[in-house]
């Protein structure tokens, strides 16, 4: 699925920038392109960021508290 339109990049394209070692939208946009031109893009990026980076997945497994909260896992 595109998530880019502007600079044709796939869910797959960032999900694999992410197994790279980006650990933001900004390292996201840096290696993948997206999020460049028009940025209506960014929203998603950020979505597929705290859903799938390893260190945002630990931070939220590690404390339980913000999670109840509902703030665990939000972009900072
Ligand atoms: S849709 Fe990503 S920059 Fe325009």
């Amino acid at each position: 699925m595109y998530v880019c339109h502007c600079n044709v990049v796939t869910d797959r394209d960032i999900l694999e920038s992410i197994a790279n070692g980006a650990r933001c939208v900004a390292d996201v946009a840096r290696e993948t392109g997206a999020g460049r031109t028009c940025g209506n893009c960014i929203s998603s990026l950020r979505d597929l960021v705290c859903k799938h980076c390893p260190v945002r997945v630990e931070r939220t497994t590690e404390r339980p508290a913000e999670r109840e909260l509902g703030v665990a896992g939000a972009a900072r």
